[in-house]
């Protein structure tokens, strides 16, 4: 997959190059070009960004850098990469999301600073290439360039290659399937006593099918504590007559509309 990112802060992506994401890089398997946004002006100060029409707090990012910039890495090609534009008015970044991004061979990504890009730049690029503005939280960052740490990390480990056998994707927290919206459970090494903690002598069993209810009874307590919201959510995709037993022993109860089809 190539990922392009245009950013007034090339040296943020640094984490780019360590651990799983570095790796990927270094293997072929991703490959990340940086470009610094003020490349594009023409002006002795580098200038980016100017007062917001209308007036108000704050400056709006001036539309002809983004253009440039982003004619200048799309250039000819036939295919066009994905613009994403993470901003805190954005639609959610969600796992499915991060799933549909890992089946793209490019993403371009367009992070802002101050109060945003001129709104010109999305009405722009929205009709000429598939454009989405995207949230990764209801909180507010100084930029967007930690979103887009957040979604190449997601993005990449999803793509082929990048985990080890030893890992899997497919009982992360949110992923589509048997433990589909559960939150994953705790886990445990060794030793099998620490500071007097016990590890769940189940765990210790050698039974698997005992301990795959075991996780799953885990996970479905920490959603209800944690996230009830996720459990509701579940009814209509089926609960065994034991996942009804758990939830209930953790005092969660059903909403007569979570039982509709
Ligand atoms: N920029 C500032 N806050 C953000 C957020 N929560 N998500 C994406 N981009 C942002």
């Amino acid at each position: 997959m190539r990922v392009d990112i245009i950013s007034i802060f090339p040296e943020y992506f640094a984490p780019l190059d360590v651990s799983l994401i570095g790796k990927a890089r270094r293997k072929g398997l991703l490959d990340i070009r940086v470009h610094q946004l003020r490349d594009w002006t023409h002006d002795v100060h580098r200038t980016v960004d100017d007062t917001p029409y209308g007036g108000g707090p704050g400056m709006v990012m001036k539309p002809e850098p983004w253009s440039e910039a982003i004619d200048t890495v799309i250039g000819s090609a036939e295919t066009p990469p994905r613009l994403i534009v993470p901003t805190p008015s954005g639609r959610p970044f969600t796992q499915e999301v991060a799933l549909e991004y890992a089946k793209e061979p490019w993403l371009l990504f367009a992070p802002a600073r101050y109060e945003g890009i001129d709104a010109r730049v999305m009405a722009e690029y929205g009709a000429r290439l598939r454009l989405d503005e995207v949230s990764i939280g209801d909180y507010v960052l100084a930029g967007g360039e930690a979103a887009v740490l957040v979604m190449v990390e997601a993005v990449g480990r999803l793509l082929p290659g990048v985990l080890g056998n030893a890992e899997s994707v497919a009982d992360d927290s949110f992923a589509p399937g048997a433990m589909a919206s559960l939150l994953e459970g705790p886990v445990y090494t060794k030793p099998p006593v620490w500071r007097g903690h016990e590890v769940p002598p189940i765990l210790l069993s050698g039974n698997h099918a005992a301990i795959a209810r075991w996780r799953r009874d885990e996970a479905l307590r920490r959603t209800a504590a944690r996230r009830p919201e996720l459990v509701a959510g579940l009814a209509r995709k089926g609960l065994d007559k034991r996942d009804l037993e758990v939830l209930d022993d953790a005092s969660f109860r059903f909403m007569p509309e979570d039982m509709a089809d």
